[in-house]
């Protein structure tokens, strides 16, 4: 076993990457892969896809696009183990082990169950269950094979999932005191604020809201979508707060210190917001255009790009087998002679 600390996080596989996620995900885990005294885990999600999006289409577009989207970015795949969740036969078994385990009113207390219901109750539907999948319903517990089959220490997520993170580490505790310690507490990592990135309208940045800015969308197109980015109605000429800028808050994201200085100058000194919108879209696009450049180009070669993520498999399972093998033995599953 490694010394090194285990950080493991998933990307479902929905939708197409975009600066929020750029900002608040992709950019720190590749510079977390880096470090000697990490051994990182990355995967594409794509079994929790499943419980979202019913599109098949999309499903298989958005893994190549997020898999295309962290290596043209410099994910070392030497270093960090980067891989797709269904290539590991082992995270399914998993889930049904700790299935098995897991209380059914822990997973009544799950937020995206309970706001299921309660968009239920407030619609009047008779059915509180109405529309509500197993795979929904028990969407924490393959979250929390994800984590456990590798023994993460400690798992980067959005708000949104701390719980999540939190369940995994109540189910291995539950199972833990029946069979014996075998699993890692795992330990939830939230993002800080300035990670959390906001979108065209002002509000956080995400599929969701449907106001998201793609990291690799062509120039003329990102430069029509930094246009439509909302601000207030002050004149050129009046001076404007950067507090609470969209636009403001995007360059900081991406410029280093100085530059933001000369930003905020240029917001004290009254600068037109059509100006301003113009020096974000040049930034951003300086910014992005090698990395845009290696992603199409990965795009064009899905082969390839499945490749690495068959090495990755391969490296996850030669973790992820002989672990399994002992939970399957401590249940009491083994050979019989
Ligand atoms: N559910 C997470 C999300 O929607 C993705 C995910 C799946 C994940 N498995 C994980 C994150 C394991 C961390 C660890 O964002």
């Amino acid at each position: 076993m490694s010394a090194r600390e285990i950080v493991l996080t998933g990307i479902t596989t929905t939708g197409t990457p975009h600066l929020g996620n750029y900002v608040g995900a992709i950019r720190p885990a590749v510079a977390a892969s880096r470090r000697p005294d990490v051994q990182s885990y990355y995967f594409l999600a794509d079994l929790h896809a499943l419980v979202k999006n019913s599109d098949p289409a999309a499903i298989h577009r958005s893994t190549l696009e997020i898999a295309a989207t962290w290596l043209a970015l410099g994910l070392d795949v030497k270093r960090a183990v980067f891989y797709r969740q269904s290539d590991i036969p082992e995270i399914p078994e998993l889930t049904w082990i700790l299935t098995a385990a897991t209380a059914k009113g822990l997973m009544n207390r799950a937020h995206a169950y309970k706001a299921a219901v309660q968009a239920n109750e407030e619609s009047g539907s008779p059915d509180p269950d109405r529309g509500v999948t197993m795979a929904l319903y028990c969407y924490p517990i393959l979250m929390a094979a994800d984590i456990l089959l590798f023994s993460a220490n400690r798992v980067p997520v959005g708000q949104d999932q701390k719980q999540h993170v939190e369940m995994a580490r109540d189910i291995a505790q539950r199972w833990n005191h029946h069979y014996g310690e075998r699993f890692v507490l795992p330990e939830a990592e939230i993002g800080t604020d300035t990670a959390v990135l906001q979108g065209l309208d002002g509000r956080k940045m995400s599929k969701s809201y449907d106001n998201t800015i793609p990291l690799f969308a062509p120039p003329d197109r990102l430069r029509k979508l930094v246009m439509k980015i909302k601000t207030n109605s002050l004149e050129p000429g009046i001076p404007k707060e950067t507090e609470g800028s969209t636009l403001f808050e995007i360059y900081r994201a991406f410029a280093r210190p100085e530059e933001v200085d000369a930003m905020r100058g240029r917001f004290a000194a009254g600068a037109g917001w059509g100006e301003i919108k113009q020096a974000l879209f040049d930034y951003l696009d300086a910014h992005l255009r090698d990395s845009r450049a290696e992603y199409e180009r990965l795009i064009a070669a899905p082969d390839y790009v499945e490749s690495v993520l068959r090495q990755g498999a391969e490296r996850a399972r030669a973790v992820a087998t002989p672990f399994l093998a002992e939970i399957r033995r401590a249940v009491g599953i083994s050979r019989l002679g």
